[in-house]
């Protein structure tokens, strides 16, 4: 049998390269192409471990460029696609509503145009829970829940999602949509709640808490998240949503304050406290809470998370404290330069 390969789009991202590492760590006889326009937020540095491995290449390029696309799917004939490719962060979205539309939207439709083209056995379309909008103190996304998406981001990836859906029903494309909750983990750009904190910590700068703290996200390490991409590519059933979430809600003002007390254990000499905190104004429509129900993957694939949140986050805060080239690269980038005030990053 030949080896499988996979065509994967966003892979210098967060979660992209740590699912690229995985996959490489699993299987032997795969080929994997990682084809990503490094954004700010793309950092090839996540993929430093894997960048000589022969079962693995590299190509910069864009997916709302169709001649590329096309190009390379022609010469890698890819057995599945996955795609990761997108403008992932909602505040950025908030400020410029108009840098989702190209890559999370016309970008999808021109992967799915070609991996039709070029018949792929596979096509997942990596979403997220926020497209079913936010919840009130009770209750749990399925994947029945009406799309009701709030941010530009949100919207973007909603929109991606019926576009998935739309060439599978009309054109028999066989998709998958999985849509998950928060992630944790390492190579996360610190723009996010998680890394931002750390790092904050590290320098002693004041962690913006937006509106009372007490909105709430469901979070899953993004190995368990990885996992379970994984079987859905292997098992989905065509034209499939899967939920994926590992039941760990906590109110930000918490993460925060559990991420200041690992610090102070790890680095007492940072004197960090919760002096650190700063609540600031809210974001524009946020969302109150997230919630995960995941059963139908968990009955129907028989995945289960594997992280306990208490290890994960430990373990996540070390790994930004113990990797000192990776942080500083990724600070003296585009990060400093990035202003929330304007649209320059684009
Ligand atoms: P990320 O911002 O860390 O990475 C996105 C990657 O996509 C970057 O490497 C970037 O260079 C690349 N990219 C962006 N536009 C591109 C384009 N036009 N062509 C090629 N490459 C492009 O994002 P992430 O957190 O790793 O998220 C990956 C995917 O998972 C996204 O689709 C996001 O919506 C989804 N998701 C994220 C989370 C989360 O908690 N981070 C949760 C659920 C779903
Ligand atoms: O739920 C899945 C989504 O999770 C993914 O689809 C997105 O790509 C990913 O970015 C993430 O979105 P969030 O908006 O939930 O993540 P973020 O880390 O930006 O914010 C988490 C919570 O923390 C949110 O309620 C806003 C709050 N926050 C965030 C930042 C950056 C703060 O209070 N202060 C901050 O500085």
């Amino acid at each position: 049998m030949s080896a499988k390969k996979f065509f994967i789009t966003g892979g210098a991202g967060f979660i992209g390269s740590n699912f690229i590492i995985s996959l490489l760590g699993k299987y032997r006889d795969i080929r994997i192409l990682n084809f990503d326009n490094l954004t700010y937020a793309g950092n090839l540095q996540n993929l430093t471990r894997v960048e000589t491995d022969p079962r693995y290449s590299f190509v910069h390029g864009d997916i709302c460029d169709p001649g590329c696309v096309d190009s390379v799917l022609a010469d890698f004939r890819p057995d599945y696609i996955v795609n990761f490719a997108a403008e992932s962060h909602v505040d950025r979205s908030i400020e410029c509503p108009d840098i989702v539309i190209k890559s999370n939207i016309l970008g999808v439709q021109n992967l799915l145009g070609a991996a039709l083209h070029y018949k792929v056995g596979k096509f997942l379309q990596v979403s997220t829970d926020e497209v079913y909008g936010s919840l009130g103190e009770r209750g749990f996304f399925t994947e029945s829940t009406p799309l009701s998406p709030r941010s530009p981001y949100s919207a973007s990836k909603a929109s991606a999602d019926l576009l998935a859906l739309a060439y599978f029903h009309t054109f028999g494309l066989p998709v998958n949509i999985t849509r998950c909750s928060n992630n944790y983990g390492p190579y996360q750009f610190p723009e996010k709640l998680i890394p931002l904190t750390i790092l904050n910590c590290l320098k002693g700068k004041k962690i913006p808490v937006y509106g009372d703290g007490k909105n709430i996200r469901d979070w899953i390490h993004v190995s368990d998240h990885c996992s379970a991409i994984d079987l859905v590519l292997n098992y989905g059933v065509p034209g499939e949503i899967y939920n994926i979430g590992s039941d760990n809600e906590r109110s930000n003002i918490e993460i925060v304050k559990a991420i200041i007390r690992i610090v102070n254990a790890l680095r007492p000499d940072l004197a960090c406290s919760d002096a650190l905190l700063s609540f600031v104004e809210d974001r524009k429509g946020h969302d109150r809470r997230y919630a995960i129900d995941a059963t139908k993957i968990r009955q129907e694939l028989h995945w289960n998370p594997s992280v306990s949140f208490e290890t994960g986050l430990r373990d996540t805060v070390a790994w930004y404290l113990d990797h000192a080239v990776w942080r500083d690269a990724i600070l003296s980038h585009e990060y400093r330069s990035y202003n929330r005030n304007t649209c320059e990053k684009r």
